[in-house]
């Protein structure tokens, strides 16, 4: 009766399971930003809700006017190249339904975002993994030539959750695949210590850079994304005119917020600073507290997390149950497909006290089991 796309496997995992039992007083998961006590403008936010515009009503597929000039302002880019969406999230389906037909593929970074295998399977694409390798450093890994049916490319950039900041063999890697890539910076604005995201998509043939205000003003309530189409005039003409096709049949985007976006947006530059305040501090921390351990934390270069490699001797589920039984919640990076060896995944975006101790905490356990089981 029902799909296969929605035949998944809904039985919880081991680390799932313990985490709805136990409450951890350390929470080193934080990810939500209007749960991880940070200047958010309640105050504003409603104002800006309070406009009597909102009681009018205009279909407007890629997003109303003003709306639209107002984010193009904001990340520099020509409005008439701007398309709003609820989220990322619908933006990715809507580029999969634009780009791809049932059975397609798409080039995706691995680890990376997990809602990827969702996002693709509901829109009937196929992910073709390419790597994110591991060195020392992450790096990606593209393919000379992509599988025949692959018909884009996605990049995270910032990726989630390494940091990895595509670099300049990798854009060139990309042109030479000669696909559409589908370019997510939600995580753009929050280098750590690695080169900043520099829009390398020039001479690309078909770009969509992906955005919204969920992380670049921690405000993912409000629900309110974009896509920004470059490449060549032609094909974003085309691509332009496919996508409103597309999003005239589903029209997401609340009025309220379109018209509160001026006010949101005006909010991106306090929320960002005490955001990189934050997460350098907690990186500086979890630095400190490896050193001369067992543990070790690669070069993150922006973005909200830290992959923490820990010893071999346990699995990753091992290590985040056993931390968990202690108070301490951590991800274990098999969420996020890492590999090879054991990675633990923290969030840099935890209020500092609580990532001081925990991380205090995780890397004493580790010590104490590490040296007791080898
Ligand atoms: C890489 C990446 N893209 C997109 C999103 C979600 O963005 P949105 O709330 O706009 O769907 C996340 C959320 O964590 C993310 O990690």
């Amino acid at each position: 009766m029902f799909s296969h796309r929605t035949e998944l496997d809904r039985a919880p995992n081991p680390f799932e399971e313990a985490r709805a039992r136990a409450v951890p007083r350390l929470d080193l998961t934080v990810s939500n930003p209007s749960r991880a006590a940070l200047p958010v403008p309640a105050a504003e936010v409603l104002r800006s809700l309070g406009d009597p515009a909102v009681a009018d009503y205009e279909a407007a597929s890629f997003g109303l006017p003003r709306a639209r000039e107002t984010v193009a302002r904001a990340i520099g880019a020509e409005p008439e190249r701007v398309v709003l969406t609820a989220s990322t999230s619908e933006a990715y389906g809507l580029l999969f339904r634009l780009l791809c037909d049932p059975g397609d593929a798409v080039l995706a970074p691995t680890p990376s975002y997990p809602l990827f295998d969702h996002l693709a399977r509901f829109d009937g694409v196929r992910l073709a993994p390419y790597e994110l390798a591991f060195d020392g450093e992450w790096w990606p890994s593209l393919p000379a030539e992509a599988p025949p049916d692959a018909r884009a490319v996605l990049v995270v950039s910032p990726n989630n959750p390494t940091g990895t900041v595509f670099g300049d063999e990798a854009w060139s890697a990309l042109r030479r695949l000669r696909l559409p890539v589908i370019i997510d910076e939600v995580f753009a604005d929050f280098p750590l210590e690695g080169p900043v995201s520099d829009g390398a998509s020039a001479g690309l043939p078909l770009a969509f850079v992906l955005g919204g205000l969920s992380k670049r003003c921690g405000l993912p309530q409000m629900k309110l994304g974009w896509i920004r189409v470059e490449g060549d005039p032609a094909l974003v003409a085309e691509a332009l005119a496919r996508l409103e096709i597309l999003a005239d049949a589903y029209l997401s985007v609340g009025t309220p917020v379109q018209h509160a976006a001026p006010g949101l947006l005006a909010h991106a530059a306090p929320f960002q600073k005490a955001v990189r305040a934050r997460t350098r501090a907690n990186l500086a921390t979890a630095r400190t507290l490896v050193r001369g351990t067992a543990l070790s934390i690669p070069r993150v270069d922006g973005g909200w997390y830290a992959c923490v490699r820990v010893p071999g001797t346990r699995s990753d589920e091992a290590w985040a149950l056993g931390l968990l039984e202690h108070g301490v919640r951590v991800q274990p990076g098999y969420f996020y497909d890492l590999a090879p060896g054991e990675w633990l995944v923290v969030s840099l975006l935890t209020p500092e006290p609580i990532f001081a101790e925990g991380f205090a905490k995780l890397v004493a356990l580790v010590e104490g089991s590490d040296s007791t089981s080898g």
